[in-house]
């Protein structure tokens, strides 16, 4: 019995070694543990019969379990060690980084190029006291037309074909003036108070598409009321705007034109910024390009806005900035800004 105990324990320490050796990853590491040092593990049972020994022999047997134990947890250790070590080793070699490896490029969206000239009118009407105003794209011919003061069948609707709906006289807007009704009724308390506003926002129209007309373009509609409000606010103010988007230098011309929603009505030019007034391909040699319509806001169109055009009177003008970016950068097709080919949209 004695014997057993002895050769018992001798057994369970090379079992233990040898099984050791085919450990070859930390859970099955884990799992020898609780086998061979746990508390339910060979040894710990073993120990438990020590009282089955004569008590001289308890000794020297006690000794050699803890002799025991102690080895194989420094076997365990340093076995935890290697395969730690190895784990690393592994991880290094699959996971390796060359950190000589020229970086990847990490795509980031663009701002459109509208959307940039956009941003630039809103920075620079702002900083003249313009509130931006958002109004529908979705109108009703009440608003595009008839209280701009394009009368039904007026030939003036030729100039802007519509999209129309399903439902009747509700069109997809064909420009942005017909938010100067809706922004003089939601901002003028009554026709009280004054208002200086941008619109900026999507237009549609039914057009042959060629690379000078979409059936889509944004506008930048403007509208200023007030008290008295005169012929030479508009060019002041128009003027002032032409110098912080195009230079101090630059030179506004005035040509007379026709709109039904504006009288006197006109159409406003500016030197052309790439020949400096010289005469290029650009401005078709003129030296001027066109940016802008507007005039004074016509009585009855103020009417409509719920102003008494006897004491309030007002300046409006239109731009489109597809145009304003298709001269900055030389882009000779609008049809480039909506097709949303990338290799266009990368280069702004
Ligand atoms: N709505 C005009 C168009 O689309 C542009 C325009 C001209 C707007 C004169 C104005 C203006 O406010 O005063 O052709």
């Amino acid at each position: 019995m004695k014997q057993t105990l002895a050769s018992s324990l001798e057994s369970i320490r090379d079992e233990a070694i040898r099984s050791l050796e085919d450990i070859h990853n930390l859970e099955d590491l884990h799992d020898w543990e609780i086998a061979h040092l746990g508390r339910r593990g060979a040894l710990t049972q073993l120990l438990r019969q020590t009282g089955q020994l004569a008590p001289s022999q308890r000794p020297a047997f006690g000794k050699r379990a803890n002799a025991i134990k102690a080895e194989l947890q420094q076997l365990l250790e340093e076995r935890s060690a290697l395969l730690h070590e190895r784990a690393l080793m592994h991880d290094l070699e699959h996971g390796a980084i060359d950190v000589t490896l020229p970086g990847r490029h990490f795509h980031r969206g663009g701002i459109h190029p509208s959307t940039q000239t956009l941003r630039n009118f809103y920075e620079i009407w702002s900083e003249m006291g313009f509130q931006v105003f958002r109004s529908r794209e979705v109108e009703d011919d009440a608003h595009n037309f008839e209280m701009l003061n394009f009368p039904p069948h007026h030939p003036a609707r030729d100039m802007q074909d519509s999209f129309y709906t399903d439902r009747e006289n509700i069109i997809l807007r064909t420009h942005t003036s017909p938010g100067q009704i809706r922004a003089m009724h939601a901002l003028s308390d009554n026709g009280t108070q004054p208002i200086r506003v941008i619109l900026p926002g999507m237009c549609f129209r039914y057009e042959q598409i060629s690379a000078r007309s979409e059936v889509q373009f944004t506008q930048v509609e403007g509208l200023a009321v007030g008290r008295a409000l005169r012929f030479s606010d508009l060019k002041g103010t128009i003027h002032e705007f032409a110098k912080r988007m195009f230079g101090d230098s630059v030179r506004v011309r005035y040509r007379a034109s026709y709109f039904p929603f504006t009288e006197p009505s006109m159409e406003v030019d500016v030197e052309c910024f790439l020949c400096k007034g010289q005469g290029c391909s650009v401005c078709k040699h003129s030296g001027w390009l066109e940016v802008a319509g507007s005039g004074m806001v016509h009585p009855v169109v103020l009417r409509n806005g719920g102003y008494d055009p006897a004491i309030w009177s007002g300046f409006a003008f239109g731009m489109g900035p597809e145009r304003l970016t298709m001269l900055k950068h030389g882009i000779h097709d609008i049809r480039y800004f909506w097709s949303n080919d990338i290799r266009f949209l990368e280069q702004f």
